[in-house]
């Protein structure tokens, strides 16, 4: 096995590289950063687990937390490393009941299985964004009584950044009721008009600074190459999935335009993840990865590793020695190692549009 530490450093210095590159220079902010955040899975934080109680078991937090907060991966998701990018404190699910007065630098409402429809449905975008509204007045009428000035104030939350990251879970709905290719695409606008909706609502009460993730490669997680073998791109991905996320993407940044537009004084930035994870699986051996369409933790082996009824977490998984090289955890969410790379991705600006820095909002 001589050959194994020279093996190792190969793979393994172009990713070490990356994770330094995740948070390089802390910014500075003049005053707290406050970020409010709304989604799915991707990025909640433990929404699930505080509003449901549905258990998330180790594996999951092994890397990172060493013990289970509700995130669906073994360590941090992007929205934690853009939180340390700018040396604030990891956000916490606004349903916490346990998390105290910790919303001093924002909130997460993003809760895993949410997608913009139906609308009225727990933990749809449109109740995430209800929850802001009740969540904002409250706040602001105990700091009105002065019982925690440490609380976020209006300019708080005037100045505060709003992310978005919701879309997979609609687009992979309608493929999972087994609509049309054509049918899936027709549902498109009236996903969008609901991110729209929210932006506005956000805008209306104050808010200023935006930041909408599209979506990513659906086609590329195993969860759904296990369940459809067929229409496979040149990476393995299914081409049907990822060109309705790609569609999505296209009305998406059709929509952040018109929106530019029609709120002038607002900044909406849009991050295409779509092209950065996509480039993780296509050159996965650049950023460190091996076997890129495989989940390090499921049950079955080769190709996928994804077997419903053995998932992450639940008995009879199966999880891998080392998650740093696997871009898939579960089968569906990414591995902390691949969430480092997707941050420094996006703290590049090179996916942004406009290209603002991640930290534009904290320098007023
Ligand atoms: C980061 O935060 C810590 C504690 O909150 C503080 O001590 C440190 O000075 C901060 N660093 C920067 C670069 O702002
Ligand atoms: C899905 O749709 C196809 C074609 O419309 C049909 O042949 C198939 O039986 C459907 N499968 C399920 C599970 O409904
Ligand atoms: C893979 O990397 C090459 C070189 O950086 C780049 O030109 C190409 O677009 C990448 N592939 C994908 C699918 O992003």
């Amino acid at each position: 096995m001589a050959s194994f530490p020279h093996f190792l450093a190969l793979t393994l210095s172009p990713l070490l590289l990356l994770l330094l590159m995740a948070h390089p220079v802390v910014s500075q902010c003049k005053n707290r950063p406050i970020i409010f955040n709304f989604g799915d899975s991707n990025s909640d934080t433990g929404g699930l687990v505080a509003g449901l109680g549905f258990p998330v078991n180790l594996p999951n937090g092994r890397s990172f937390f060493r013990r289970s907060t509700g995130r669906l991966s073994d360590g941090r998701l992007t929205i934690d490393f853009l939180c340390q990018s700018l040396n604030t404190s990891l956000l916490s699910p606004y349903l916490d009941s346990l998390a105290g007065t910790k919303f001093t630098s924002g909130a997460n409402f993003a809760v895993v299985g949410s997608s913009t429809l139906p609308k009225y449905v727990p933990f749809s975008l449109n109740i995430q964004v209800m929850q802001f509204l009740h969540f904002k007045s409250r706040t602001l009428e105990l700091f009105t009584a002065g019982s925690e000035q440490n609380l976020i104030n209006d300019d708080g939350f005037g100045n505060a950044l709003y992310i978005i990251d919701i879309g997979q879970n609609d687009i992979a709905d309608s493929f999972a009721k087994n609509m049309s290719s054509v049918q899936v695409l027709k549902r498109i606008p009236l996903i969008t008009i609901e991110i729209k909706a929210a932006v506005k609502a956000l805008y209306d009460q104050g808010g200023r600074n935006f930041w909408l993730h599209n979506t990513g490669p659906l086609g590329c997680l195993p969860q759904k190459l296990s369940l459809v073998k067929k229409d496979l791109d040149q990476y393995g991905c299914i081409s049907s999935y990822n060109d309705a996320a790609k569609l999505f993407n296209e009305e998406l940044r059709r929509v952040s335009l018109k929106m530019r537009s029609e709120m002038k004084d607002a900044k909406i930035v849009y991050v295409d993840i779509f092209s950065i994870k996509y480039d993780l699986i296509a050159n996965h051996t650049k950023y460190g990865f091996s076997s890129p369409l495989m989940a390090c933790c499921g049950y079955g082996g080769p190709p996928y590793n994804y077997n419903i009824h053995f998932t992450c977490g639940q008995p009879g998984y199966q999880v891998c020695d080392e998650g740093s090289r696997f871009v898939s955890w579960d089968g569906i969410h990414y591995t902390e190692a691949a969430n480092s790379v997707v941050a420094s991705k996006i703290l590049s600006t090179a996916y942004s549009t406009p290209r603002v820095k991640f930290d534009f909002f904290c320098s007023s």
